[in-house]
């Protein structure tokens, strides 16, 4: 992407006129940097707790904004006055406001994961395909320079033909849970634990970088050691309520057979008794590329990459700089917002599209599944 126009305005010379649905945790993230934008108001605020987006307004001073305590009574008051919605509900509540938001014409700004079922994410691409509207997925770390090398390197041909992948990352203990915080915990409101949470980023990281090949077969497992153990909750008021609340993964791991060859090795973890379960490599037939580990998932590489390759018969390990943002690149947050008013001032394409997405999330839903079924199974990914 060039670089942020922080006066960017809409069709026209108009204001983005822009709602938020859902005022919790990165609903923060999302007002603080559309707010650095001039040119964009923020008009109406929901929330299903009574009282939470009259607060949230009032944190950011936002008085003139409007509130709503359900999406539909949002939707249904302001949706012809909308120039865009960021949903920024929980993962079993990304579905029902972003069809209904693509239903009434308002363009969609849905944080990550995509969902929790793959009914979820084929509804929402129909609602997306009949209503003509963007609908764009909140995977900021796509905005990071050093995300964006990892297809560049790819796409380069360096590395020759790509035929295996090892991702994944995890927490040594971090599962995003507390006493006031338990909808990523839930299976009611988050679905799917880390395997949704930080795995989706795992996976968008390589699989854009070889260009979003569909699965063919999954063999996954997950599970909860650590989310049902009152002891890594000992820091709360009563660790056995989050432990028995607890109906998630705590761990997921699979080999994924891609189409083209490509075997993917995956893991991920939101607790574990290690520091990292490995960098991500990607291997190919002229090349290597080895991407340092994160302390998970903070939007970038953990550090420089290197590329292992053959030099006139001879090993070479080159190393590839970090790529440090310049004035005017603005924040990965704001290059993520920005990017959803670009694409709606100037009838540009989502720029995290779904067609990509989809994917992810049928590896996802396919780990859950032979998860479940205890053994590998075959995945498909709907045509919308
Ligand atoms: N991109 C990122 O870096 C990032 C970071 C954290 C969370 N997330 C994602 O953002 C989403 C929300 O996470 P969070 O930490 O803000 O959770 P949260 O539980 O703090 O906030 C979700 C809010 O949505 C509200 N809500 C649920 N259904 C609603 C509905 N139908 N209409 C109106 N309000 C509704 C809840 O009451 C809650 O206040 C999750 O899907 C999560 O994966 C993304």
């Amino acid at each position: 992407m060039a670089r942020i126009d922080l006066n960017v305005k809409n069709k026209g010379g108009e204001k983005f006129r822009i709602a938020v649905i859902g005022t919790g945790g990165i609903a923060h993230s999302h007002v603080r940097s559309y707010l650095t934008f001039p040119n964009v108001e923020i008009v109406a605020l929901a929330d299903i707790v009574p009282g939470k987006a009259a607060k949230f307004a009032a944190e950011f001073g936002l008085d003139k904004a409007r509130i709503y305590e359900s999406h539909e009574a949002l939707l249904d008051a302001e949706a012809g006055n909308l120039d865009g919605v960021s949903v920024c509900t929980y993962n079993c509540q990304h579905a029902a406001p972003t069809v209904y938001a693509l239903d009434r014409g308002v363009n969609v700004l849905l944080e990550k994961p995509f969902s929790a079922t793959m009914e979820e994410a084929v509804e929402m691409m129909r609602a997306e395909k009949r209503s003509g509207k963007i609908l764009t997925v909140g995977f900021q770390p796509r905005f990071d320079k050093n995300m964006q090398m990892i297809k560049r390197i790819v796409d380069s041909g360096e590395l020759g033909r790509v035929y295996y992948i090892q991702t994944g990352g995890g927490r040594r203990r971090g599962i995003p849970a507390g006493d006031n915080r338990t909808s990523f915990i839930r299976r009611d409101t988050a679905g799917i634990g880390a395997l949704a949470d930080i795995g989706c980023y795992s996976l968008d990281m390589v699989l854009r970088a070889v260009g979003y090949p569909k699965p063919l077969t999954v063999s996954g497992f997950t599970t909860d050691y650590f989310g049902k153990d009152p002891e890594t909750y000992q820091n709360s008021r009563d660790p056995q309520r989050l432990a028995d609340m607890f109906g998630v993964d705590d761990f997921a791991g699979a080999l994924i057979r891609l189409e083209g060859g490509i075997n993917l090795d995956f893991r991920i973890a939101w607790a574990m008794n290690v520091n990292t379960p490995g960098d991500t490599i990607i291997l190919g037939t002229k090349g290597g590329l080895r991407i340092p580990s994160t302390d998970c998932w903070n939007g970038t590489t953990g550090g420089p990459m290197t590329v292992y390759r053959q030099l006139a018969g001879q090993p070479v390990e080159q190393t590839v700089p970090l790529l440090k943002d310049q004035d005017g690149d603005g924040t990965l947050w704001q290059r993520k917002i920005y990017s959803f008013l670009d694409a709606i001032a100037n009838d540009l394409p989502a720029p995290v599209p779904t067609s990509e997405i989809i994917i992810n999330q049928a590896i996802i839903n396919g780990i859950t599944e032979s998860a479940a079924l205890g053994r590998e199974v075959a995945v498909t990914v709907p045509e919308i």
